[in-house]
């Protein structure tokens, strides 16, 4: 479980301290992120700088957290490695504890059992990391409040041991605090991380390639194009076996597959020697293959948000078999796992939108993706051969049909294979510093219908301006004075606006429901929905005779949405979702029946009924974000 100190970060990460990049200019951008920023004591030399350190990044968050009440800002950590070459270690320590440093990261030999008391008087919390359980019961004894379980390919001085067998053991000595570090560089592997019974993940690898590291730019670039295959595991630098790149080791004229061997070289943090020994042979773990580019810290954050959400969203539908409660687990579905779509996948941008968030728990971040900037030109996209899937926004709980997604249902005849039902939460967003200086609220025609007594009640002379997408709303009003936009809170950090206030939509309880189009017909699961478009005869009971053709059937009607046929006045399509799925013989015998009662029939497609979703978000709620559009 994580201590009261860690329970308000963006997401569960501490960014682990490390020598030579992490600076306060580092820890700072990822404080103000939302999650734990870390350095090394080492890292400020001389000694006597430390002191300077912990004032100036004290002072800083000081000040973010006056100009941004509310946010999650995370609390800062000095990492100690009590080393016996490390003669630094008691003079650092000392200028930590009376500075009250928060968190404590100690590595390579658990700390003294005082200091760990000392620590504790004034309401700090100190982790210790290991590679071996042998030395996570030495730091348990020496009474840390939680681990750092260092796994295979981590980066630096990495352990050797499966993340899977290294949680699982531990867990079964220590219910408290556990973090797990190694190779994690996205937030499928932070989600991957929770579900194994770790409480937060420690990243880092993917913080040296941004801005804020204190790093060459050729070691960034480096990481942006290394893969897994490049790290090497090695104790011929330090005397302890780190993970290194490669190209580090060729670049200073060694035989990566033909290092001396260890003995000359020895573990030194006396002086400057644990920081020389990698100045040039660069510490990188093996999650490297999924950085694709040098970031601000803040972005690589916000990203790892979104993929965390997604990958959280996507665990939803495949950690429970059908009508199966894992006994009120963290991730509970009544749905099936879902085959994946042919790429690109087509949907509803710019990046950031609902759409993309409901899509995410579908496609996986390494397939190819087309934001588009309408849903007529999603529909364009799979008609050209530009996109072969999409998600499209159908239906919402509060406002009903999405109904251009309708009409092009119904012009185009394109088969739907299944659907996404995701909970929205909208929050508003601004650069002002107060309500009382917003005078327009830009917004998607549905998310301002959905916040409309919100916006009566708080902001009753706003202007309401119409946007094509949340995001689109977003990014208007990064650079329209006196705007804000309403979108989810992920939106937010992406564009880095202030969130001025949450939850802002008039139903707690609200949803979107997205249609996933292209793909394999998915196969009967029992839990289906066949979505159809029926023509009636304008005459007298005609409605009437196709509902009692369904009910006849024992086949129930979900949904229905009329639209006006074009070129005749008074007379409609009407769009029909029954459950049940069209190979079993109920809905097959409904459909029959429909055909002798309606001018025309056709069906877009059966597929399985996302209610994980919409169960799910009941347990998730005060987490979970948005999505309309
Ligand atoms: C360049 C580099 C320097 C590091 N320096 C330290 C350090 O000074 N102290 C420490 O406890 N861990 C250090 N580590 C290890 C990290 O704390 C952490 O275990 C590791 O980065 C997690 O794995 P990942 O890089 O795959 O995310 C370092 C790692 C790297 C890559």
């Amino acid at each position: 479980m994580l201590p009261p100190l860690l329970q308000s970060l963006r997401i569960p990460v501490i960014a682990s301290p490390m020598l030579i990049a992490s600076y306060p200019e580092l820890v700072l951008a990822q404080c103000k992120a939302g999650i734990v920023g870390a350095f090394p004591a080492l890292n400020a030399r001389p000694s006597a700088q430390l002191d300077d350190w912990l004032v100036q990044i004290d002072e800083a968050l000081a000040a973010h957290r006056m100009a941004h009440p509310g946010e999650p800002i995370g609390p800062y950590a000095v990492n100690q490695i009590c080393h016996q070459s490390n003669g630094r270690l008691e003079a650092d320590m000392r200028i930590c504890l009376d500075r009250h440093v928060p968190l404590w990261i100690t590595s390579l030999r658990a700390p003294p059992r005082e200091i760990v008391d000392e620590v504790h008087r004034y309401g700090g919390v100190i982790i210790h990391d290991v590679t071996t359980i042998r030395h996570a019961e030495k730091a348990l004894e020496a009474g840390v409040d939680g681990l750092i379980l260092v796994a295979a390919g981590a980066g630096g001085h990495a352990g050797t041991l499966s993340p899977f067998a290294l949680v699982s053991e531990v867990r079964r000595m220590h219910a408290g605090l556990l973090v797990l570090s190694g190779a994690i560089a996205n937030g499928d592997a932070i989600a991957a991380a929770l579900a194994l019974g770790a409480d937060a993940a420690y990243i880092g690898t993917r913080f040296l390639a941004s801005h804020e590291a204190n790093v060459v730019e050729g070691y960034k670039q480096t990481l942006v194009d290394a893969h897994a295959a490049d790290i090497i595991y090695t104790d011929a630098f330090t005397g302890v076996h780190g993970n290194y790149l490669r190209q580090s080791i060729e670049a200073a004229g060694l035989d990566p597959r033909n290092l001396p061997r260890a003995e000359g070289a020895a573990i030194d943090f006396s002086g400057d020697g644990g920081v020389k020994q990698w100045r040039d042979i660069w510490g990188a773990g093996q999650g490297v293959g999924t950085i694709d580019a040098v970031l601000g810290a803040g972005e690589i954050v916000a990203q790892l948000e979104r993929e965390f959400h997604a990958a959280r969203a996507r665990l939803l539908r495949v950690a429970a078999p059908l009508g199966h409660d894992t006994a009120g687990a963290a991730f509970r579905s009544t749905s099936l796992p879902l085959p994946g779509l042919p790429s690109p996948v087509a949907f509803l941008g710019p990046s950031g939108s609902y759409t993309e968030e409901a899509m995410r728990t579908r496609v996986a971040l390494s397939d190819e993706t087309l934001a588009c900037e309408s849903i007529d030109e999603i529909f364009a996209a799979l008609a050209d051969g530009r996109a072969r899937a999409a998600i499209v926004p159908i239906e919402n709980s509060s406002e009903g049909a999405v109904v251009r997604t309708v009409d092009r249902l119904l012009d185009t005849h394109t088969s739907i294979t299944g659907e996404i039902v995701i909970p929205v939460s909208h929050c508003l967003l601004s650069m002002q510093p107060d309500l009382t200086s917003i005078d327009t609220v830009i917004a998607h025609p549905h998310a301002l219908a959905q916040c409309r007594q919100w916006l009566a009640t708080h902001l009753p002379h706003a202007r309401l301006e119409e946007a094509s997408s949340n995001s689109a709303a977003v990014r208007s009003s990064v650079n329209a004075r006196g705007s804000a936009a309403i979108a989810g809170e992920r939106t937010a950090a992406q564009y880095g606006l202030r969130i001025a206030a949450r939850a802002i939509q008039d139903r707690p309880d609200n949803h979107t429901r997205f249609l996933v189009l292209g793909g394999a017909a998915p196969r009967p699961t029992g839990r289906d929905r066949t979505s159809l478009v029926v023509r009636l005869a304008h005459s007298v009971g005609s409605l009437a005779r196709v509902f009692d053709a369904i009910a006849q059937c024992g086949v129930s009607v979900l949904w229905l949405e009329p639209r006006p046929l074009r070129g005749e006045s008074w007379a409609y399509w009407f769009f029909v979702d029954v459950a049940g799925h069209r190979d079993e013989p109920p809905v097959a015998a409904a459909l029959d029946a429909l055909g002798a009662v309606a001018e025309e029939v056709y069906v877009l497609g059966a597929y399985p009924r996302d209610e994980g979703a919409a169960s799910a978000s009941l347990i998730l709620s005060p987490e979970t974000e948005d999505v309309p559009c």
